[in-house]
């Protein structure tokens, strides 16, 4: 990877979304930006990046002389809410947004669904782009159309589906980012191999030992590696409603646990324990083998399963509140809650066409008690 220069890929999504890669590239995006025809630019950013990052931004705006508009937000889970969105639509039309304005957000997943949805929504929809800040952001929440935020009952219940127009991915910004959140981030690329295709674990299992010097070469690879698996499972199904909820894997819990923590669960090891309850569905179901179902013990443990940050929010919930906070589940249809399950390590069980499956309360009980237990005599 040489730095400044600009690599670029395509995600599999509707439409199909160009990403523009590299490290130490933030000057360079208003280069594309300028391809497009657009009135003003107003940039949505969360506060805590754009005090380090900011400046990048601004500056190179101002070097082409663009008319843009700011709103620096405090965000957290607990304001990824309408309210928000509410607020920021009504500043967008109070600076006068027409149907020719771009939106850019500014951080990680957070401010990124909540600026995808408020794009959606102002005027049934004007252009966006996404500038990913953390690693999760970078391999994951941009390479995705679903944009949500919270309702008063659970996570992304309020959304919808809207690819940006491009997403500009400086992996530079990495350098700041918290490692606990980094190492969250890679929970979601061992889902993607879980889910689908276990031999990328080869590529970067190892750079788990490294997360704290971790060098661009690695970076890189990383990026390209996760982001290239998600592209390959969203190739099959770009509307993420068929094949791709195989993509929730573990997420049916995280998401209840990640909600019911207030914030106090990150959302990648909230998707970890969620993995865990899975595995052991697969094992009660007589899918998975003991060892198979012992890797994602022994895999994500690497990625701090066994941290006391995550063992004390599981302390504080029971197998109850997760099946009632599993109610309000944004997948839930009229047949109920069901689960995306595996059939073997990188392999996803179907049912009548569907991947998600029906597994009764009593089994999926018994799962989140063994995996706590699990977890928690570590
Ligand atoms: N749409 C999707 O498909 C999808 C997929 C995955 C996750 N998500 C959503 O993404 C959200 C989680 O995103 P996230 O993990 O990026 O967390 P986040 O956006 O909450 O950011 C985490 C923290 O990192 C800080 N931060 C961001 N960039 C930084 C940087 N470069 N340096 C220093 N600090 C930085 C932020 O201030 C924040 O405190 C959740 O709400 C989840 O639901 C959506």
């Amino acid at each position: 990877m040489t730095e400044g220069e600009i690599y670029t890929s395509e995600y599999n999504l509707i439409p199909k979304t160009k990403c523009y890669y590299g490290y130490d590239i933030a000057d360079r995006f208003c280069d594309i930006i300028e391809k497009y025809e657009f009135d003003k630019i107003f940039v949505i950013a969360e506060d805590t990046v754009y005090k380090i990052y900011g400046f990048d931004i601004v500056r190179a705006l101002d070097e082409r002389n663009i008319n843009y508009f700011e709103n620096i937000l405090e965000i957290s889970e607990q304001k990824k809410k309408l309210s928000t969105v509410d607020y920021l639509c009504n500043w967008l039309i109070s600076q006068r947004v027409t149907k020719d304005s771009i939106i850019i957000s500014f951080g990680g997943g957070l401010i990124g669904n909540v600026a995808g949805l408020v794009a959606s929504l102002i005027y049934r929809g004007i252009r966006y782009i996404e500038i990913p800040t953390t690693f999760l952001g970078m391999t994951d929440s941009t390479l995705s159309n679903k944009q949500a935020v919270n309702g008063d009952n659970g996570k992304n219940q309020l959304g919808t589906f809207y690819a940006p127009l491009f997403v500009w991915t400086d992996l530079k910004y990495v350098e700041t980012e918290n490692k606990k959140h980094f190492s969250a981030a890679l929970i979601e690329g061992v889902k993607n191999a879980f889910i689908q295709e276990m031999g990328i674990l080869d590529d970067f299992r190892h750079c788990f030992r490294e997360i704290d010097v971790l060098n661009r070469e690695c970076l890189m690879k990383l990026f390209e590696t996760i982001t290239q698996s998600k592209n390959r499972i969203l190739q099959k199904d770009p509307t993420e409603k068929k094949y791709s909820v195989v993509l929730e894997y573990g997420h049916t819990f995280g998401h209840a646990m990640e909600f019911l923590s207030e914030g106090g669960l990150i959302h990648g090891q909230a998707v970890a324990i969620g993995m865990c309850i899975a595995a052991e569905i697969s094992l009660l179901l007589g899918k998975l083998s003991e060892d198979e179902k012992e890797l994602h013990y022994t895999i994500l443990g690497e990625l701090g399963l066994y941290s006391e940050y995550n063992t004390a929010q599981i302390k504080k919930m029971t197998p109850t509140m997760i099946m009632e906070s599993i109610e309000y589940d944004n997948k839930r249809t009229s047949k109920g809650v069901r689960y995306v399950i595996l059939n073997k390590l990188g392999e996803c069980d179907s049912l009548d066409g569907e991947w998600e499956i029906p597994v009764d309360k009593e089994t999926v009980t018994a799962a989140i008690d063994k995996a706590f237990d699990r977890i928690l005599k570590c």
